[in-house]
């Protein structure tokens, strides 16, 4: 079964609006465009529902129930309980209160292992516990690959290790990090695990369920959705960790780690997340029941059509000496994110390929550890070129050709 991208792309007024029109979008994995399902449920949410949510008139009423129905069906889909999913304002802020809880839970002379392959937000807040005297071992990438070697954590891997943190995939290296392998490794180990799943989520959402980490973190907003951080916390972890919300919400495992209070509308929305991938299953053939079913049927779809359109984009970049394509160069093993280093300031590329209708950016992208440990000066920055399964064949075409003008 190939995607129908007509049909994708009829889901995303962005793609019909006329302003964009001629643009194509390779920055997603700043933020994707929002489908139609997420844009019409935040409109109605607004117009029609816009009161405190749980009180028995019948607008506030159908806030609550839209507000579980997010909740619900997205955990569903996720294969994980209704309460083990939450939404705070983002992933950062998701994962500095979670800091919060094992800074307060573990005891001094524990270890926790981080990366230098994650996004800051994965990595800094966690690193901070060292101020508690938590022992912090760096699993460190591979300075030429990026790759992250499960054989070098099960080095680090001991009895005083409590928490093993690290990417899906990466927002710069892109390679696609083997969550059950290294989850069986640190289980194993006795350590508890936390997955930085936003490079990955757009690109199909994963069932948390059975790749098994007791955390796993993506942004709605980055996943077609409204500007929400996602967090799937295990009840087994979320049980032990203290409570960081309000003393009378402590039974609410979805409160117990979301102190702010939850932004109603976009809550509610993201339950349009669902909405557009139960219309691509339902529009491709795919099975009729069974949510993680049904989510893994359109991670499938979606993966294939990125697949297919990322392999001539990587065998266009990956043997020239101008530049270093970071990570794979095989598609299947990687997220269509890919960034370049090109050895002088990765900004102003950017901006020449603005000028030729394509978005695309340049810079760190809060990936300054990984970028450091490549060797490249994070100042420069890469150029990064993402795309998803919306994007078409036409805009890597266009793509490629505006590449060999500005490289
Ligand atoms: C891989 C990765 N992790 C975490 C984050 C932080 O997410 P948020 O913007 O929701 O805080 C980003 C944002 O760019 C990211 O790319």
């Amino acid at each position: 079964m190939t995607l129908d991208i007509d049909f994708v792309r009829g889901q995303f007024p962005a793609f019909q609006e006329a302003s964009l029109q001629g643009q194509a979008f390779f920055e997603n994995a700043g933020g994707s465009y929002t489908c139609q399902q997420v844009i019409d449920r935040l409109t109605r949410y607004y117009t029609q529902r816009k009161v405190q949510p749980y009180a028995p008139y019948e607008a506030s009423r159908l806030a609550g129930a839209e507000m579980d129905e997010a909740r619900q069906r997205l955990a569903a889909m996720m294969g994980v309980e209704t309460d083990e999913l939450s939404f705070g304002p983002s992933t950062t802020q998701n994962t500095y209160v979670l800091a919060q809880a094992f800074r307060q839970f573990l005891q001094p002379g524990e270890a926790i292992i981080v990366t230098n392959q994650d996004h800051e937000a994965n990595t800094g807040p966690w690193r901070r516990l060292a101020d508690e005297g938590i022992e912090v071992r760096e699993w460190e990438i591979d300075p030429q690959t990026g790759h992250l070697d499960p054989a070098k954590l099960e080095t680090l891997l001991d009895e005083k290790v409590r928490l093993v943190c690290f990417p899906h995939c990466s927002n710069v290296v892109g390679e696609i990090n083997p969550v059950t392998e290294i989850t069986a490794l640190s289980h194993a180990a006795g350590a508890f695990v936390c997955v930085d799943g936003v490079s990955y989520a757009p690109h199909g959402l994963p069932n948390v369920g059975d790749l098994g980490p007791d955390i796993y973190l993506f942004s709605a907003y980055k996943t077609y959705g409204p500007h929400q951080g996602m967090m799937v916390m295990r009840r087994e972890l979320g049980a032990l960790l203290p409570n960081q919300g309000h003393f009378f919400n402590a039974d609410n495992l979805y409160k117990r780690f979301t102190p702010a209070g939850p932004d109603h509308a976009q809550i509610a929305a993201s339950a349009g997340m669902v909405d557009y991938f139960d219309a691509l299953c339902d529009h491709h053939g795919g099975p009729g029941e069974g949510a993680t079913a049904r989510g893994e049927f359109v991670h499938d779809l979606m993966r294939a059509h990125e697949v297919t359109l990322l392999q001539p984009l990587l065998d266009a970049l990956k043997d020239r000496n101008d530049l270093r394509l970071l990570g794979p160069s095989e598609a299947e093993r990687r997220a269509p994110t890919v960034a370049l280093a090109l050895n002088r300031p990765a900004g102003p590329v950017a901006e020449r390929l603005a000028e030729m209708g394509i978005m695309a950016g340049g810079g760190d992208f809060y990936a300054v550890r990984a970028l450091t440990a490549m060797g490249i000066d994070p100042e420069e920055g890469v150029l990064r070129l993402s795309f998803t399964h919306y994007t078409s064949q036409e805009e890597v075409n266009k793509l490629i050709k505006a590449l060999d003008q500005v490289l």
